[in-house]
Formats: structure tokens, sequence, C-alpha cells
């Protein structure tokens, strides 16, 4: 077994608060990256996110007038990148299965102050000419979600025995059209996967793709998350040191989400998200717009503010982004560095409604 020290902070030494130039909330945390839900539907019902017991055919979700249109996701953008957002990531749901996405990311990718606009994807219709739309359209960054390469576990996952070998033809597809450094997602969790942890590394390792491995979080209220069923970023380190060693790496930007260790034979980088075991919150600069217009300001929150009512009742640029200012001028949450905290016990909102 090769043993590597593990440095729980690889990225500590860069992260902190960053300056901003526009508003910053009651913890000194700027707005910099704003993720923007586009459907609240999926075509996959992960265990952990979507539930059949919970999404099943009779699920009522949001009805199309209910969902902001790409005129209204452009403005409310335009308004966050006003204060200090400078990246966008579309996510759902699926946010592949809302139509025309190429043309929602061709309206985000011209934003003045707009430099990164991305996208998190399980990858089910990434066809080669849909990446290369996204990518035309503006699309710099994709992220794929796999949580296994074993056939029979993908498929006690996702629930609806959708093929690996489909998942990495989208990750094939995305690096043709050029959407590279590719990230692929791995969400672990204990009795779900843990297995699969090195079978992932062996699949994806120098081949460019950047795989992240993301603690089971206890987002929404129906995944049936407990403490001993998160895998520490720890655990999923030495895991993968045991068969591969590893150094770690610093961060690329001050907040980065992912602790970076690359492979010592230089074949390539991971990423090990530890939202539980390690919060991250005191360097969170990222806001949440659901599909119907509200805004969040955590992960974890019970509650939005609606700005889609401001939008549709002819609200100025000005009123929007006074709006906008206001929520994050009172944001104080870090419900990761709470979480321990027995007292707090809110409804939170689904990871399906508000994006991962
Ligand atoms: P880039 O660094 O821009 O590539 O994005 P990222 O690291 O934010 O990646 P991504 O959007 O794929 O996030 C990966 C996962 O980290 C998400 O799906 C969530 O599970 C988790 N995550 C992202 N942002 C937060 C956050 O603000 N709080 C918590 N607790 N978890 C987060
Ligand atoms: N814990 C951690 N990650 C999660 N995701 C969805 N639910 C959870 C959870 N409970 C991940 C997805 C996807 C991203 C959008 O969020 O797998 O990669
Ligand atoms: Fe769909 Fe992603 Fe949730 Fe799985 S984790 S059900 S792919 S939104
Ligand atoms: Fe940000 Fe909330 Fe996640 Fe903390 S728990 S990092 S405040 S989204």
């Amino acid at each position: 077994m090769t043993n590597v020290p593990f440095n729980p902070s690889p990225k500590s030494l860069s992260s902190g608060v960053e300056k901003s130039s526009g508003v910053v909330d009651q913890r000194g945390r700027g707005i910099r990256d704003l993720r923007i839900s586009v459907t609240d539907r999926c075509n996959f019902r992960c265990v952990y996110c979507m539930p059949k017991e919970l999404f099943g055919s009779d699920h009522a979700f949001l009805p199309r007038a209910e969902l902001l249109n790409f005129e209204e996701i452009e403005r409310i953008a335009r308004a966050f990148a006003s204060l200090g957002v400078t990246k966008l990531r579309l996510t759902g749901g699926e946010p592949l299965v809302r139509k025309e996405l190429e043309t929602l990311i061709s309206q985000l990718a011209v934003i003045p102050g707009i430099d990164d606009v991305s996208l998190t994807t399980n990858g089910s219709l990434l066809t080669l000419d849909k990446g290369r739309a996204l990518k035309d359209a503006g699309l710099k960054r994709l992220t794929i979600s796999l949580d296994a390469v074993t056939e029979e576990v993908f498929s006690a996952i996702n629930d609806v025995k959708f093929p690996v070998a489909k998942v990495l033809g989208a990750v094939d597809n995305a690096l043709a059209a050029g959407l590279d450094p590719i990230k692929v997602n791995m969400v672990v969790a204990k009795g779900m996967n843990e297995e699969e942890i090195l079978p992932m590394v062996r699949q994806f390792k120098g081949t460019g793709v950047i795989l992240r491995f993301i603690e089971f979080m206890d987002v929404g209220n129906t995944n049936g998350w407990k403490l001993d069923r998160v895998v520490s970023a720890r655990e999923i380190v030495e895991t993968i040191a045991s068969e591969f060693p590893v150094e770690p790496l610093n961060a690329n930007y001050p907040g980065e989400v992912a602790s970076r260790w690359k492979f010592s034979d230089g074949s390539g980088e991971i990423g090990v998200i530890s939202s539980v075991t390690k919060p991250f919150c005191s360097s969170c600069t990222r806001a949440r717009l659901s599909a119907e217009g509200s805004v969040y300001t955590c992960l974890f929150a019970s509650e939005g503010t609606d700005l889609r009512a401001l939008v549709r009742s002819g609200a100025s640029d000005d009123e929007l982004r006074d709006a906008v200012q206001n929520v994050w001028s009172h944001r104080d949450d870090r419900y990761s560095e709470l979480r321990s905290d027995a007292t707090v016990d809110l409804p939170k909102v689904e990871m399906s409604y508000i994006g991962g």
C-alpha cells in the first residue's frame, strides 16, 4: 500500500474570501458564481437524488408556464453579472431535457463580465452534434455525472437501466466537440458505490478527464442521508493512493470547491469535494437560481426569493439588480459548517429543483 499523508487542505493555501468589487454578504463574501437550474425534470431516477417512490409517474413537475423562459433567465443573469458574477453553470434536473439549450447559452455567453459558461449533465442526451452545438454557442466546459463503471452498480443507482457505455460515449462526444477539460462527477456513498472508486480511477486515469469524487450530502429531504453513509474525502484519497500514488495540488482559484490531487506518475489529476467533512462555506461565492425563478443563497436553503414575479411585473433592470443586491447583502448562510448542530433542522429544497 502506498501511503500518502492525507493533507486535508491542499486548497487552503490559497482559499479564503476574495475581495469583491460588487456586493458582499454578512460574512464578507462576494458573489462570483450563479448556478442556473433550467428544469426540475430528469430522465434518471438516481436513488440519492430523485428516488422513484417520490418522483413517480404521478409526480407534479413544474408546468411550462412556471419555468423562466430564456429571455427571463438572461435578464436575471445580467443583473447578477452587474454585481460581480463571472461564472455561470447550467444545471437541472437534467439541463439537456430543456429544448434548444444552446440558444440560452448563446444569450448568456455574451453578457458583459461573464467569462465562463459551463454545464453539468448526466450525459444521456449528449450526442456529438449536441456537443458541437453547445460549444459553438459559447459553452466553455462540461461536467458529466457518472457514479459507477460496473453496469449493475450504475443501473441500480440511476434506476432507469441507463447503460454505462452511453455515458462513456457522451464523455467521448464532449471531448470530440472540444469541450475540454471534461470533469466527471462521482457521488460516493457507503453501500452504494464505494467499491467503484478504483474502477472509476482506472477508467479515466490518463485520458485527460478530471474525475471528481463528491461526499454524499444531505441535500433535500428525500435521499436517505445518514452521516454513516458518507465516505469521507480522506477515505477516498486513501483508497485511491492504495493503488495510484497521488500528491496534493493547489487550488485553481480562491474558493474552488474541489481539493485537487495529481497522480505522481504525471498521468493527470483528480478532485475531491469534501462538503461534509471539510466544509468550504467561508469562501462560498455561489448563488442558485431555480427553474421557476427563485434565488437561493445556499444549496441547503429552505426558502428562496422570487425574482420571477418581479421580472413578470415589468421591473426595470435597476430594480432587478437592487433586489439581487438586497438578497445577497443579507446572506448569512453556512449550512455545511453548522450541519453538526442538532438544532439546525429546517425543511430543505430538493437538489433536482435547485440544481447541484
Ligand atoms: P468548477 O470548479 O467551476 O468546475 O465547478 P465546481 O467545482 O463548482 O463543480 P460542480 O459544479 O460540478 O460541483 C460539483 C459538486 O460539488 C456539485 O454537484 C455539488 O455536489 C458540490 N457543490 C458545488 N457547489 C457547492 C456548494 O456551494 N456547497 C456545497 N455544499 N456543495 C457544493
Ligand atoms: N450529494 C452529493 N452530490 C449530489 N449530487 C446530487 N445529489 C447529491 C448528494 N446528495 C450531484 C450529482 C451531480 C451534481 C449535480 O450533484 O451527482 O454530479
Ligand atoms: Fe438526474 Fe442528476 Fe438527480 Fe441523477 S443526480 S436524478 S441525473 S438530476
Ligand atoms: Fe455555500 Fe451553503 Fe454549500 Fe456552505 S453549505 S458552501 S454556504 S452552498
